[in-house]
């Protein structure tokens, strides 16, 4: 990869080891890709920050703060282990606080923003064809596809070199023409729920591995849902880009075959049918409950339209003895909640509303919980493996009937 002589001045250590470290890992990186450059990015998105799966990776993070490394461009971090305001009502003890917050510390002393959230998107918008380095798969799907932005798959620590150095290697979905169609999914079933797109998305992710799938016959695109859809296939798959024919930016109505796909036409076609989604709900249930220990939603974090749905939904309804309700959304989402009197409804009727979090990042088990339903296909498809629990994948409607009774 070719670098400037200011870019080779900082490979060879004269800005600091910090600099020069994030510089190595961003060249191995340009390599191993074939990239030809570095390009200077608008934001960074960094994961690893939950006290429950970072480990050793907490010494770099003290090294380079004693180095003075900082963020070059804003930079946001996704969930940790627990909620900051209320961690005491969660299944953790002030020894995992003092830990967690350490951490968050860290992060924020190398100047990046302490957002806590996989939904940075929500804080503030890319704009269409802004380069980004964003780890959270589920972000990234939601720039490339639904946003129009750039950005590869990152890992943590790209992620966080790429902050440093302000910059990433230009290749993979910086490139016009990795960012083109590959196979076309048409469906044929009327979907009705962000669940029915996560089942989807579990579904097409499990053929298309890194491919970029173009959807056809999806007829209600809400972006709640197209995100549900995306959070799943590149959670079952490697999907970070996919696009709706007529629907997405880089595919809008009457765009050209030529503009559509990588190859002039798609390599397979996939059709989807009703029996196939039911299918999908069956893999990602593994057991069902009367009242199962946990509902929850919020796998990415929930938008304001989806707390504003679960407030509706619990209208005059409230928990049933024995089950819990958890939402978890960003700090800005909840600020947004608190001010239309949501956060309030629903806590009167029993759900607990958490920040900074999620189930996958903080410790279920140790919650009570053995059985949990959601009608996240992400969350459904990592917490039997992460979290170690059954889980009844279903629709959001039948989540508050299992939960929930009259008030
Ligand atoms: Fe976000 Fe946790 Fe799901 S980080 S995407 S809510 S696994």
């Amino acid at each position: 990869m070719y670098l400037t002589k200011e870019e080779e001045r900082v490979l060879s250590g004269e800005g600091g080891y910090a600099q020069q470290v994030a510089m190595k890992i961003l060249v191995a990186l340009g390599d191993i890709f074939e990239a030809d450059r570095l390009i200077p990015i608008e934001s960074a998105h960094i994961s690893g920050v939950s006290h429950k799966t970072l480990g050793d990776a907490v010494d770099f993070l003290e090294k380079l703060q004693e180095e003075g490394a900082k963020a070059q461009v804003p930079a946001t971090i996704n969930p940790c282990s627990l909620d900051l305001e209320k961690w005491a009502e969660m299944p953790v003890s002030k020894k995992i606080y003092t830990a967690q917050l350490h951490i968050i510390k860290l992060y924020s002393n190398l100047g990046v923003n302490p957002t806590l959230t996989c939904t940075p998107y929500y804080l503030k918008k890319p704009r269409k064809d802004a380069h980004l380095a964003w780890a959270e798969s589920s972000a990234i799907s939601y720039a490339n596809s639904l946003l129009g932005a750039r950005t590869n798959r990152e890992g943590g620590p790209s992620a966080l070199a790429a902050a440093l150095i302000g910059k990433t290697p230009r290749y993979g979905f910086h490139l016009d023409e990795n960012r083109k169609g590959e196979f076309l999914v048409d469906v044929h079933a009327p979907l009705k729920s962000a669940a029915d797109y996560g089942a989807l998305g579990y579904l097409v992710g499990q053929s298309a591995k890194m491919r970029v799938p173009v959807f056809k016959g999806l007829k209600l695109c809400r972006s709640d849902w197209l995100k549900a859809l995306g959070a799943s296939m590149a959670a079952s798959g490697a999907v970070s880009m996919y696009h709706i024919l007529g629907v997405t930016p880089e595919c809008p109505v009457g765009t050209k075959a030529g503009r559509v796909w990588r190859e002039g036409k798609p390599e397979e076609t996939i059709i989807v049918d009703q029996k196939q989604l039911d299918d999908a709900y069956s893999s990602l249930t593994t057991s069902k409950t009367d009242v199962p220990d946990l509902a929850f939603i919020g796998c990415p974090h929930c938008s304001l339209s989806e707390i504003e749905q679960l407030a509706q939904l619990m209208q005059d309804r409230k928990i049933k003895k024995g089950a819990r309700f958890w939402l978890c959304t960003s700090r800005h989402v909840k600020a947004l909640a608190d001010e239309r009197g949501l956060t309030a409804r629903l806590e009167a009727s029993g759900v607990e509303v958490y920040c900074d979090t999620c189930i996958i990042v903080t410790w279920l088990k140790k919650a009570g919980v053995d059985s949990l339903i959601t009608s996240s296909g992400k969350a459904a498809y990592y917490a039997p493996q992460l979290c170690n629990v059954e889980v009844d994948f279903n629709s959001l409607q039948e989540m508050v009937q299992k939960v929930t009774k009259l008030a």
